[in-house]
């Protein structure tokens, strides 16, 4: 994985809701390729964030997609409302789902790129018979529920093992990293395999502004690849 290709995904966990579309409008603008909206229900994990209604208030400013990650249970209740709230990815923990075939079919159905995501103790097998029908992986590096949290470095060895399932099925899937995301280990993440970094506290809480902390991981991102070159 190049780093051109790595897209970057600021998560607005970490930011400043009394200025959330201004916030948003700037991750835009200094390149962010997608904004990845947290959603937790106080049951699937023990926090609680926003409904639809937030991401129907930061689709009015993006103009980029917007990746709306549903820590919740029995999320096939409320694909529809964020489906229709502007969501174009939508993605379920496997965790949270009995019926994950049933589901993820639910999320294309209603015009949504389909995302499945793993806690940190699930393992990759656990997609095994569902890559047919999964267009995006969300790797957990910390256990969900908040931002600011380490990386948690074992789940390198999922990410490598999740690449290798994706090579195989031939299929255009592609993998997300989600926590404790930083400069130091966005470059252990893409050479283990992610094509998207999720990164909330570096970008929104940076000292010197949300542009820097974009750049800053571009930065690492590139500086990663020379190194895997040489
Ligand atoms: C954690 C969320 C992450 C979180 C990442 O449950 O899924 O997306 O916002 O935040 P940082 O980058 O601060 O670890
Ligand atoms: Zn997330």
């Amino acid at each position: 994985m190049t780093s051109e290709l790595i897209k970057i995904a600021p998560s607005i966990l970490a930011a400043d809701f009394g200025r959330l579309g201004e916030q948003v409008a700037r991750a835009q603008e200094a390149g962010a390729d997608l904004i990845h909206i947290d959603i937790m229900d106080g049951r699937f994990v023990p926090n609680i964030t926003m409904g639809p209604m937030v991401v129907e208030a930061v689709a009015k400013v993006a103009t980029i997609p917007l990746d709306v990650h549903l820590m919740i249970v029995e999320p096939d209740r409320f694909l529809r409302r964020f489906a229709d709230s502007g969501a174009n990815s939508i993605t379920v923990h496997v965790e949270a789902c009995t019926h994950l075939h049933r589901v993820l079919g639910q999320i294309d159905a209603a015009g949504c790129r389909a995302g499945v995501a793993l806690n940190p103790h699930s393992p990759a097998s656990a997609l095994g018979e569902v890559l047919d029908c999964v267009e995006i992986i969300n790797v957990m590096t910390v256990n969900p529920g908040f931002g600011g949290q380490s990386f948690i470095s074992g789940m390198t060895r999922k990410l490598r093992t999740l690449r290798a399932m994706v090579e195989d099925s031939g299929k255009d899937i592609e993998i997300e990293v989600d926590g404790g995301i930083n400069v130091d280990t966005i470059s252990i993440a893409i050479a283990a395999g992610a094509t998207i970094a999720i990164a909330g506290t570096c970008v929104f809480q940076h000292e010197q502004g949300i542009a820097a902390g974009i750049e800053e991981l571009r930065r690492a991102a590139a500086l990663a690849d020379a190194d895997g070159e040489s």
